[in-house]
Protein backbone atom coordinates (compact mmCIF):
# COMPACT_ATOMS: atom_id res chain seq x y z
CA UNK A 1 0.00 0.00 0.00
CA UNK A 2 0.56 3.95 0.13
CA UNK A 3 0.05 6.46 1.98
CA UNK A 4 -0.37 10.04 0.68
CA UNK A 5 -0.32 12.69 3.86
CA UNK A 6 1.51 11.38 6.71
CA UNK A 7 -0.93 13.97 9.59
CA UNK A 8 -3.36 12.51 11.89
CA UNK A 9 -5.18 10.15 9.97
CA UNK A 10 -2.64 9.18 7.14
CA UNK A 11 -0.42 8.31 10.75
CA UNK A 12 -2.76 6.15 12.28
CA UNK A 13 -3.65 4.05 9.19
CA UNK A 14 0.13 3.63 9.10
CA UNK A 15 0.17 2.25 12.65
CA UNK A 16 -2.87 0.48 12.06
CA UNK A 17 -1.02 -1.62 9.19
CA UNK A 18 2.65 -1.33 11.02
CA UNK A 19 1.16 -3.29 14.04
CA UNK A 20 -0.56 -6.30 11.63
CA UNK A 21 -4.61 -4.84 12.52
CA UNK A 22 -4.77 -4.34 8.56
CA UNK A 23 -3.25 -7.15 6.82
CA UNK A 24 -1.21 -5.45 4.31
CA UNK A 25 2.22 -3.88 4.01
CA UNK A 26 2.89 0.02 3.78
CA UNK A 27 6.25 0.09 1.61
CA UNK A 28 5.53 3.60 0.11
CA UNK A 29 4.79 7.12 1.14
CA UNK A 30 4.84 10.60 0.27
CA UNK A 31 4.30 14.05 2.53
CA UNK A 32 5.14 17.34 0.81
CA UNK A 33 6.38 18.03 4.92
CA UNK A 34 9.20 15.83 4.55
CA UNK A 35 8.90 16.72 8.31
CA UNK A 36 6.22 15.05 8.52
CA UNK A 37 7.10 11.43 6.68
CA UNK A 38 10.04 11.23 8.50
CA UNK A 39 8.27 11.79 12.11
CA UNK A 40 5.62 8.94 10.15
CA UNK A 41 8.74 6.71 9.35
CA UNK A 42 10.93 6.94 12.59
CA UNK A 43 7.84 5.57 14.67
CA UNK A 44 7.21 2.84 12.21
CA UNK A 45 8.89 -0.46 12.60
CA UNK A 46 8.52 -1.44 9.08
CA UNK A 47 9.96 1.05 7.15
CA UNK A 48 8.41 1.95 4.05
CA UNK A 49 10.37 4.08 1.57
CA UNK A 50 9.81 7.98 1.50
CA UNK A 51 9.57 9.07 -2.37
CA UNK A 52 10.94 12.06 -3.23
CA UNK A 53 7.25 13.17 -5.20
CA UNK A 54 3.74 12.05 -5.79
CA UNK A 55 4.81 11.06 -9.10
CA UNK A 56 7.10 8.49 -7.81
CA UNK A 57 4.18 7.62 -5.25
CA UNK A 58 1.55 6.87 -7.70
CA UNK A 59 4.69 4.85 -9.84
CA UNK A 60 5.63 2.62 -7.03
CA UNK A 61 4.50 -1.27 -6.82
CA UNK A 62 1.54 -1.12 -4.39
CA UNK A 63 -2.08 -2.11 -5.75
CA UNK A 64 -3.98 0.88 -3.66
CA UNK A 65 -2.89 4.86 -2.25
CA UNK A 66 -4.72 6.04 0.63
CA UNK A 67 -5.27 10.01 0.09
CA UNK A 68 -5.15 11.61 3.48
CA UNK A 69 -4.13 14.61 2.78
CA UNK A 70 -6.02 17.59 1.44
CA UNK A 71 -8.67 18.55 -1.44
CA UNK A 72 -5.92 19.87 -3.28
CA UNK A 73 -4.26 16.45 -3.64
CA UNK A 74 -6.92 14.71 -4.55
CA UNK A 75 -7.43 17.39 -7.67
CA UNK A 76 -3.98 17.39 -8.41
CA UNK A 77 -3.24 13.61 -8.03
CA UNK A 78 -6.11 11.21 -7.98
CA UNK A 79 -5.78 10.53 -11.71
CA UNK A 80 -2.58 10.07 -11.63
CA UNK A 81 -3.28 7.35 -9.12
CA UNK A 82 -5.24 5.46 -11.23
CA UNK A 83 -3.36 5.79 -14.58
CA UNK A 84 -0.63 4.60 -12.88
CA UNK A 85 -3.34 1.27 -12.15
CA UNK A 86 -3.64 2.20 -8.41
CA UNK A 87 -7.38 1.78 -6.31
CA UNK A 88 -7.65 4.94 -4.44
CA UNK A 89 -8.94 5.36 -1.15
CA UNK A 90 -10.37 9.14 -0.38
CA UNK A 91 -10.98 11.31 2.89
CA UNK A 92 -10.53 14.45 1.57
CA UNK A 93 -13.79 13.85 0.18
CA UNK A 94 -15.00 17.28 -0.16
CA UNK A 95 -13.31 17.73 -3.19
CA UNK A 96 -15.84 15.51 -4.96
CA UNK A 97 -18.57 17.56 -5.17
CA UNK A 98 -16.65 20.12 -7.70
CA UNK A 99 -18.40 18.39 -10.37
CA UNK A 100 -15.16 18.48 -13.01
CA UNK A 101 -13.19 16.77 -9.89
CA UNK A 102 -15.95 14.23 -9.44
CA UNK A 103 -16.45 13.70 -13.48
CA UNK A 104 -12.29 13.21 -13.94
CA UNK A 105 -11.96 10.70 -10.83
CA UNK A 106 -14.71 8.42 -12.29
CA UNK A 107 -13.72 8.82 -15.63
CA UNK A 108 -10.07 7.69 -14.23
CA UNK A 109 -11.43 4.73 -12.33
CA UNK A 110 -13.48 3.66 -15.42
CA UNK A 111 -10.72 4.22 -18.09
CA UNK A 112 -8.05 1.94 -16.24
CA UNK A 113 -10.50 -0.11 -14.18
CA UNK A 114 -9.55 1.38 -10.84
CA UNK A 115 -11.97 1.61 -7.54
CA UNK A 116 -12.14 4.19 -5.60
CA UNK A 117 -13.28 3.73 -1.67
CA UNK A 118 -14.92 6.32 0.23
CA UNK A 119 -14.75 5.25 4.13
CA UNK A 120 -17.75 6.39 6.08
CA UNK A 121 -15.64 8.89 7.77
CA UNK A 122 -16.94 10.69 10.94
CA UNK A 123 -20.72 9.58 10.60
CA UNK A 124 -22.44 6.21 10.98
CA UNK A 125 -25.58 6.05 9.04
CA UNK A 126 -24.82 6.21 5.15
CA UNK A 127 -25.54 2.64 5.03
CA UNK A 128 -29.15 3.87 5.67
CA UNK A 129 -28.94 7.34 3.85
CA UNK A 130 -27.66 4.62 0.22
CA UNK A 131 -30.32 2.21 0.58
CA UNK A 132 -33.27 5.01 1.03
CA UNK A 133 -31.16 7.64 -1.94
CA UNK A 134 -34.68 7.13 -4.12
CA UNK A 135 -37.09 7.87 -1.67
CA UNK A 136 -35.12 10.67 0.13
CA UNK A 137 -37.05 14.01 0.48
CA UNK A 138 -34.41 15.66 3.20
CA UNK A 139 -31.30 15.21 5.14
CA UNK A 140 -30.05 17.88 6.98
CA UNK A 141 -26.55 17.90 8.77
CA UNK A 142 -26.14 19.39 11.60
CA UNK A 143 -22.91 20.40 12.95
CA UNK A 144 -21.59 21.65 16.19
CA UNK A 145 -17.50 22.27 16.65
CA UNK A 146 -15.60 24.52 18.63
CA UNK A 147 -14.43 27.04 17.48
CA UNK A 148 -10.76 26.48 18.40
CA UNK A 149 -11.81 22.91 15.50
CA UNK A 150 -13.19 25.43 12.70
CA UNK A 151 -10.75 28.20 12.99
CA UNK A 152 -8.47 29.03 9.63
CA UNK A 153 -11.53 28.10 7.35
CA UNK A 154 -12.31 29.81 4.42
CA UNK A 155 -15.66 30.99 5.46
CA UNK A 156 -13.84 33.49 8.13
CA UNK A 157 -11.95 35.13 5.44
CA UNK A 158 -15.29 37.00 3.98
CA UNK A 159 -17.08 36.47 7.46
CA UNK A 160 -17.32 39.53 10.29
CA UNK A 161 -17.29 36.33 12.66
CA UNK A 162 -14.26 35.97 14.99
CA UNK A 163 -13.83 32.60 15.80
CA UNK A 164 -11.38 33.47 18.74
CA UNK A 165 -14.35 36.15 19.78
CA UNK A 166 -17.32 33.76 19.99
CA UNK A 167 -18.42 33.45 23.60
CA UNK A 168 -21.29 31.21 23.33
CA UNK A 169 -23.02 28.56 21.01
CA UNK A 170 -24.26 30.12 17.68
CA UNK A 171 -25.25 29.43 13.95
CA UNK A 172 -22.21 30.53 12.04
CA UNK A 173 -23.50 28.90 8.91
CA UNK A 174 -26.91 27.38 7.03
CA UNK A 175 -26.53 26.73 3.39
CA UNK A 176 -26.03 23.53 1.01
CA UNK A 177 -23.42 21.03 1.25
CA UNK A 178 -21.93 22.37 -1.98
CA UNK A 179 -21.41 25.63 -0.68
CA UNK A 180 -20.33 24.33 2.45
CA UNK A 181 -17.16 22.22 1.58
CA UNK A 182 -16.01 25.09 -0.08
CA UNK A 183 -15.95 27.19 2.66
CA UNK A 184 -15.10 24.56 5.44
CA UNK A 185 -13.20 21.91 3.35
CA UNK A 186 -11.06 20.58 6.22
CA UNK A 187 -14.08 20.71 8.32
CA UNK A 188 -16.83 19.53 6.81
CA UNK A 189 -16.21 16.07 4.22
CA UNK A 190 -19.03 14.47 5.99
CA UNK A 191 -21.63 17.17 4.28
CA UNK A 192 -20.16 15.65 1.00
CA UNK A 193 -20.14 11.83 2.50
CA UNK A 194 -23.77 12.70 2.50
CA UNK A 195 -24.56 14.06 -0.77
CA UNK A 196 -22.58 11.84 -2.70
CA UNK A 197 -24.62 8.75 -0.96
CA UNK A 198 -28.09 10.69 -0.97
CA UNK A 199 -29.57 13.37 -2.79
CA UNK A 200 -26.95 15.49 -4.32
CA UNK A 201 -25.11 18.69 -2.48
CA UNK A 202 -27.57 21.13 -3.75
CA UNK A 203 -30.41 19.58 -1.99
CA UNK A 204 -28.17 18.54 1.01
CA UNK A 205 -28.79 20.91 4.14
CA UNK A 206 -25.76 22.05 6.40
CA UNK A 207 -25.87 23.94 9.33
CA UNK A 208 -22.84 24.71 11.58
CA UNK A 209 -22.20 25.43 14.90
CA UNK A 210 -19.23 27.15 17.13
CA UNK A 211 -19.80 26.47 20.33
CA UNK A 212 -17.49 27.50 22.79
CA UNK A 213 -18.11 24.76 25.35
CA UNK A 214 -17.89 21.96 23.02
CA UNK A 215 -14.67 18.94 23.63
CA UNK A 216 -16.55 17.19 20.92
CA UNK A 217 -17.41 17.34 17.20
CA UNK A 218 -21.27 16.60 16.99
CA UNK A 219 -22.91 15.35 13.80
CA UNK A 220 -26.66 15.12 13.68
CA UNK A 221 -28.45 13.91 10.64
CA UNK A 222 -31.86 14.13 9.69
CA UNK A 223 -33.03 11.84 6.74
CA UNK A 224 -36.94 12.18 6.10
CA UNK A 225 -39.12 10.23 2.74
CA UNK A 226 -41.59 7.88 1.11
CA UNK A 227 -39.53 5.35 3.54
CA UNK A 228 -39.85 7.10 7.16
CA UNK A 229 -37.48 9.52 8.60
CA UNK A 230 -34.22 8.61 10.99
CA UNK A 231 -32.03 10.40 12.51
CA UNK A 232 -28.79 10.19 14.12
CA UNK A 233 -26.39 11.48 16.49
CA UNK A 234 -22.14 10.98 16.61
CA UNK A 235 -20.59 12.75 19.15
CA UNK A 236 -17.10 12.45 18.63
CA UNK A 237 -13.70 12.54 19.86
CA UNK A 238 -11.43 15.23 18.10
CA UNK A 239 -7.93 13.22 16.88
CA UNK A 240 -5.03 14.30 20.14
CA UNK A 241 -3.49 15.88 16.60
CA UNK A 242 -5.67 17.48 14.51
CA UNK A 243 -8.77 18.58 16.61
CA UNK A 244 -10.40 19.26 13.12
CA UNK A 245 -10.44 15.87 12.60
CA UNK A 246 -12.58 13.22 14.22
CA UNK A 247 -11.01 10.06 15.61
CA UNK A 248 -13.98 8.20 13.81
CA UNK A 249 -12.73 9.34 11.00
CA UNK A 250 -9.60 7.38 11.29
CA UNK A 251 -11.52 4.58 12.64
CA UNK A 252 -14.07 4.03 9.82
CA UNK A 253 -10.76 4.55 7.34
CA UNK A 254 -8.93 1.40 9.47
CA UNK A 255 -11.95 -0.44 9.38
CA UNK A 256 -12.81 0.12 5.60
CA UNK A 257 -8.90 -0.87 4.56
CA UNK A 258 -9.49 -4.34 6.29
CA UNK A 259 -12.75 -4.91 4.43
CA UNK A 260 -10.75 -3.87 1.10
CA UNK A 261 -7.77 -6.36 2.62
CA UNK A 262 -9.88 -9.14 2.63
CA UNK A 263 -11.01 -9.62 6.15
CA UNK A 264 -13.11 -13.13 6.35
CA UNK A 265 -16.22 -11.40 7.89
CA UNK A 266 -18.19 -8.39 6.42
CA UNK A 267 -21.18 -6.86 8.80
CA UNK A 268 -23.20 -4.41 7.12
CA UNK A 269 -23.96 -3.16 3.56
N1 LIG B 1 -13.76 11.67 5.30
C1 LIG B 1 -13.85 12.20 6.51
O1 LIG B 1 -14.83 12.02 7.25
C2 LIG B 1 -12.73 13.03 7.03
C3 LIG B 1 -12.64 13.32 8.40
C4 LIG B 1 -11.58 14.07 8.84
C5 LIG B 1 -10.65 14.58 7.93
N2 LIG B 1 -10.79 14.32 6.62
C6 LIG B 1 -9.85 14.87 5.62
O2 LIG B 1 -8.74 13.98 5.48
C7 LIG B 1 -7.58 14.74 5.16
C8 LIG B 1 -6.47 14.40 6.17
O3 LIG B 1 -6.87 14.76 7.47
P1 LIG B 1 -5.83 14.86 8.67
O4 LIG B 1 -6.60 15.15 9.91
O5 LIG B 1 -4.91 13.69 8.64
O6 LIG B 1 -5.03 16.18 8.23
P2 LIG B 1 -3.58 16.65 8.73
O7 LIG B 1 -3.53 18.10 8.45
O8 LIG B 1 -3.31 16.16 10.11
O9 LIG B 1 -2.59 15.88 7.73
C9 LIG B 1 -2.53 16.11 6.35
C10 LIG B 1 -1.11 15.80 5.88
O10 LIG B 1 -1.10 15.81 4.45
C11 LIG B 1 -0.05 16.64 3.99
N3 LIG B 1 -0.51 17.23 2.73
C12 LIG B 1 -1.52 18.11 2.56
N4 LIG B 1 -1.73 18.35 1.25
C13 LIG B 1 -0.79 17.61 0.58
C14 LIG B 1 -0.49 17.44 -0.78
N5 LIG B 1 -1.19 18.07 -1.75
N6 LIG B 1 0.51 16.60 -1.12
C15 LIG B 1 1.22 15.97 -0.16
N7 LIG B 1 0.97 16.08 1.17
C16 LIG B 1 -0.02 16.90 1.53
C17 LIG B 1 0.23 17.65 5.10
O11 LIG B 1 1.57 18.10 5.06
C18 LIG B 1 -0.08 16.82 6.35
O12 LIG B 1 1.05 16.13 6.83
C19 LIG B 1 -7.98 16.22 5.19
O13 LIG B 1 -8.27 16.69 3.89
C20 LIG B 1 -9.25 16.21 6.02
O14 LIG B 1 -10.14 17.27 5.68
C21 LIG B 1 -11.80 13.54 6.15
Amino acid sequence: MGLLGCGAIGSEIAFAIDSGKISAKLTHIYDFSKDNSKKLVDKLQHKPVVTENVGLLAASPVDLIIEAASQDAVRDDVLSILQNRKDVMIMSVGALLDESIFDIVMDGCRDFNKRVYLPSGAIIGLDGIRAVQDELDLVTLVTTKNPKALKGAKFFETSTIDPDKITASIVIYEGSAQEAVKLFPANINVAALLSLAGIGSEKTRVKIIADPGASKNIHEIYAEGKFGKFSIKVENVPSPSNPKTSRLATLAAIECLKKICGAPLNIGT
